[in-house]
């Protein structure tokens, strides 16, 4: 694949984080070697593609060790995984519980889904300051539902 990587390094935290998941990376990691006349030579499309399940687990590396998915966090775990940038950001977008923006130690997800707004009343425009409206967070049963993470 035809990466087209912008502007962002991940950090060694970063590194550590999908590295500690994907194994440290070869030459030929990032789809890519040179041959002898130093060309580039793409490599390992199939094999990359074997590994496209493990973007979930990486992501949560990251945000696990992090505590956010950078811009350099994803174009590492592009080049790792050989899938591209925006396919990384919309997965890392759609989960509630990963945010690309660096965010406080301390966060107090909210769950605002049909049950608990029931039970409690709150919406996204009544939270506390600093609280992350959330979907169901899976404990309808006792809701209304705070994780803290
Ligand atoms: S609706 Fe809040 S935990 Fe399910």
């Amino acid at each position: 694949m035809d990466l087209k990587i912008a502007s962002g390094t991940a950090n060694t935290e970063e590194r550590h984080a999908v590295d500690s998941l994907l194994g440290p990376p070869s030459e030929t990691s990032h789809g890519a070697k040179r041959d002898e006349m130093g060309m580039r030579v793409s490599t390992g499309g199939e094999s990359l593609r074997k590994l496209r399940h493990l973007l979930l687990p990486t992501l949560h590396s990251v945000n696990d060790r992090v505590g956010y998915i950078s811009r350099g966090a994803i174009n590492y775990i592009s080049q790792r995984l050989d899938i591209a940038p925006a396919e990384i950001y919309g997965v890392a977008t759609f989960y509630a519980l990963f945010d690309t923006n660096e965010r406080p130690a301390r966060q107090v997800h909210v769950c605002v889904d049909l049950a608990c707004r029931a039970a409690s009343g709150c919406t996204e425009n009544t939270l506390p300051e600093g609280a992350i409206p959330s979907p169901c967070l899976g404990t309808c049963e006792r809701a209304p539902s705070v994780l803290v993470n």
